[in-house]
């Protein structure tokens, strides 16, 4: 008897770890733990054991069925929750996910406007280096050492000559380096600056730098070229106003401003009452930076122009948090 208790044993376990639905748990079930079952069975043969024997078959018999009906439970359990969970999977009366097409994040969306006015009035576009040494950054764009409008720009040293760029002026360097006049470019791209995060300021953003390098280059034309991007980017009724600014790598330098989008120039909050919003910083190239690139300045003549990326698109769009564009809210992204 103790070795069909044995053969149960191992049988009853290959049935129980092979059953995967219901109906052949319920087989499991009938052939060893009904009333009917082997086990059952198996007792009623012990009534028929010598007396002597019948202690200790008796309890190999009492633990088989309490192995038997421990594992059958646990396998139970795994079925139901399966079944459960596998129904849950397949509710056929639940609606269908909606997949929606990506597009274009709106900073790209605004640089490629950007580039496709500038490009239509002969620009081409030049990237440089994100990493910039501080002679890029700073030295050959007429920033000395210990110059004051190096506290202009809050920046992220990487070692003692090494930086991540503040702006895109310093690939004006890189190219005017490469090419002799005339040249006619425009370089955008990521800077960093060391700056506490808020609505208007964030540590990465995008600028885009401009040049126009040759003979006779005057600030009429450098007025003419960003008049009419200007019309182009915003509108052709804008009104705008250029105003005397200091760069160090500009002489003479200006900033110039538009009509405010919220108030039409009666002046706002957004304005903060003036009435006008500062778009760009611009002037004519300094000596002193021809001088870095060996350009005869004597010669030579030239404008540069910077904007912000992020600047520009929020007073096109009225968006009021420069962060929004950094989160990937997809409310807000969608709006675009
Ligand atoms: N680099 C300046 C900044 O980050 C912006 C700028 C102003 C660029 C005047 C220019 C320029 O090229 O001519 O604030």
């Amino acid at each position: 008897m103790i070795e069909k208790i044995e053969k149960i044993k191992i049988d009853f376990e290959n049935d129980v770890n092979a059953v995967v639905s219901v109906k052949e748990l319920e087989d499991v079930r009938i052939k060893y733990l009904s009333r009917n079952g082997s086990i059952a069975s198996l007792f009623e043969e012990l009534k028929s054991v010598p007396k002597e024997e019948k202690p200790a078959l008796g309890k190999e018999l009492n633990s088989l069925r309490n192995f038997a009906q421990t594992n059958f439970d646990i396998r139970k359990e795994g079925i139901e929750k399966n079944n459960s969970s596998s129904k849950s999977k397949l509710d056929l009366s639940l609606p269908g996910r909606e997949y929606l097409l990506g597009n274009k994040h709106i900073l790209t969306q605004t640089l490629n406007d950007i580039k496709s006015i500038f490009k239509s009035l002969g620009f081409s576009v030049k990237e440089g280096p994100e990493l910039e040494s501080d002679y890029y950054n700073f030295e050959a764009l007429n920033f000395p050492a210990n110059h004051p409008a190096r506290d202009m720009q809050d920046t992220f040293f990487v070692s003692k000559d090494f930086l991540l760029r503040t702006h895109t002026t310093p690939v004006q360097i890189r190219i005017m380096e490469k090419q002799k006049p005339p040249i006619r470019a425009i370089m955008p791209g990521k800077v960093f600056r060391n700056e506490a995060v808020s609505a208007r300021s964030y540590c990465l953003f995008h600028q885009v730098d401009g040049i126009y390098i040759d003979e006779n280059v005057s600030f009429a034309e450098l007025n003419g070229t960003l008049v009419a991007f200007a019309k182009q980017f915003y509108n052709e009724d804008l009104k705008y106003r250029f105003r005397a600014s200091y760069f160090p790598f500009t002489e003479p330098s200006a900033e110039m401003d538009i009509t405010c989008f919220l108030c039409k120039g009666k002046g706002c909050r957004v304005c903060k009452h003036s009435g006008w919003l500062e778009i760009l910083g611009c002037g004519m190239i300094d000596p002193n930076v021809f001088k870095s690139v060996n350009y005869d300045s004597e010669k030579i003549t030239g404008y540069a122009f910077g904007m912000g990326i992020e600047r520009i698109a929020l007073l096109k769009y009225g968006i009021n948090d420069i962060r929004l564009y950094f989160e990937n809210d997809f409310r807000f992204l969608k709006q675009f």
